[in-house]
């Protein structure tokens, strides 16, 4: 009885012996969680051990099989990895200065038979950067012609690129209207002088910072004239002013001649004012004191290398006009017409009315017929008696 007991109990300890060494076997209690680090900075991988024991860890890069740490040691010669743990339990690999080709799986080992591991990923992604020597530079295009841009850009993951205005105005992108444009292309056929701008490329990829870069269009056009008055009306005396609208890229020579063609010169008289914006110039001819002489024809010429333009505004002088001349008949009586000429001179510009003359004029009419009316009825008498007195003679004959 004694013994039996005894043997149960041996059983049992030997039983707990041997359960007890199976689950003292290292384990993982948890996974190597994947990292992600922006190139350049640090990372940290960790691997949790539990009943390490005797066991021992290492840290293995799985795509070139390379032992980096076996235990306390370092094996990498790579001086950017180092290791550290923490009551055997905890076991850290530190990468200084992440690289590229450091992305890839990482692979927490222990060298128990057969062997137990597990990994995690480092992933190293690597911010957006516009490659200068592929993209464009500023730009000149002539109006009317294609305008091509490039931009290319790397990084990791691959960045997208889209284009936009740094004004932030909208594209007229082949006859729609867009805001941002996708691609590492942007193509715009027969480009207007309302594309010129600067261009932003814009490459993001989710890692900050964002990068862009900045491309100038100059669009280059001959000159255009406009003029919204082509005749200009003014007094004697006063300040006239002529205007012609210009647009040119490179900007405009802008002058005025006179008639003659003489080129007018700023002085006491004639100041040639212009306003500019952009490719837009405002040309304004001043004339103080507008006198006789003046009332004749301007030119405004514009000239850049790519031509020329001109257009001619005629200054004539505003007078006091007349408005009406009636013929007013007052009074037809038998033998007279009383007629009133009223004459008015109104102002041209406002429309009053600034003086009225009244030319009364009286004819007199004879009371009798005319003497050819009368003349005319002593004929037709006479041909009437010359008539029935030839029926007559005629009728004689017959009978
Ligand atoms: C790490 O990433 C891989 C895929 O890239 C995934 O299968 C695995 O579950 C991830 N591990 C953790 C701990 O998230
Ligand atoms: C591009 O245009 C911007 C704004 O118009 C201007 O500030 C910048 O100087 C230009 N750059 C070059 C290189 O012309
Ligand atoms: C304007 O011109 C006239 C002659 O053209 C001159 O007599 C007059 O003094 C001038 N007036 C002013 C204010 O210059
Ligand atoms: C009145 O006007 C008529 C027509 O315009 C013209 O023939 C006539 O001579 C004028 N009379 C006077 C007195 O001016
Ligand atoms: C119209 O013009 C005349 C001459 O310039 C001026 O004398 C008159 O005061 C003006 N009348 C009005 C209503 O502006
Ligand atoms: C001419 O007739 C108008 C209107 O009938 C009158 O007011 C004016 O006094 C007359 N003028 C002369 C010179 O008879």
């Amino acid at each position: 009885m004694g013994t039996l007991r005894t043997c149960l109990c041996i059983l049992i300890w030997v039983h707990g012996l041997i359960g007890g060494i199976e689950s003292r076997r290292p384990w993982f209690p948890e996974p190597v969680p994947n990292v992600t680090v922006i190139v350049g900075n640090d990372a940290l991988l960790t691997c949790v051990v539990q009943d390490l024991h005797s066991f021992k860890v290492a840290w293995v890069r799985v795509s070139t099989q390379t032992i980096l740490s076996i235990h306390h040691q370092m094996v990498t010669e790579n001086a950017r990895i180092t290791l550290s743990y923490n009551d055997h339990k905890t076991w850290f690999l530190h990468i200084r200065k992440v690289q590229e080709t450091d992305r890839g799986w990482y692979m927490c080992q222990i060298n128990t038979e057969p062997m137990t591991s597990q990994k995690g990923y480092l992933q190293v992604v690597v911010p957006p950067k516009v490659i200068e020597e592929e993209s464009s530079i500023d730009l000149i295009v002539k109006e009317g012609s294609d305008m091509n841009l490039q931009c290319k850009a790397q990084g990791y993951p691959e960045p997208y690129i889209m284009w936009r205005r740094e004004d932030g105005l909208d594209i007229n992108y082949n006859g729609i209207t867009v805001n941002v444009i996708d691609g590492e292309k942007l193509t715009i056929r027969k480009t207007s002088r309302l594309h010129m701008g600067s261009y932003l490329c814009v490459a993001s990829n989710g890692v900050p910072p964002t990068k862009s870069k900045r491309i100038n269009v100059t669009v280059h056009f001959p000159p255009m004239l406009m003029i919204s008055n082509q005749l200009e009306g003014a007094r004697n005396g006063v300040h006239s002013k002529l205007e012609c609208h210009t647009e040119a890229n490179p900007p405009s020579i802008n002058y005025w001649t006179n008639e003659r063609g003489d080129m007018i010169v700023s002085g006491t008289r004639f100041i040639d004012e212009k306003i500019r914006d952009g490719y837009v110039c405002k040309m304004i001819l001043h004339i103080f004191n507008v006198s006789a002489e003046d009332f004749s024809s301007y030119r405004c010429v514009a000239v850049n290398a790519l031509g020329e333009t001109d257009g001619i505004i005629k200054l004539y002088e505003i007078t006091t006009t007349v408005k009406s001349s009636s013929n007013e008949i007052v009074y037809e009586g038998e033998n007279y017409k009383y007629s009133v000429n009223v004459t008015e001179v109104i102002d041209y510009l406002n429309g009053t009315t600034i003086s009225a003359t009244y030319d009364n004029f009286t004819s007199y009419v004879s009371s009798s017929p005319p003497l050819a009316h009368r003349h005319n009825i002593i004929m037709y008498i006479l041909l009437l008696l010359l008539l029935s007195i030839n029926v007559n003679l005629f009728n004689i004959i017959i009978v």
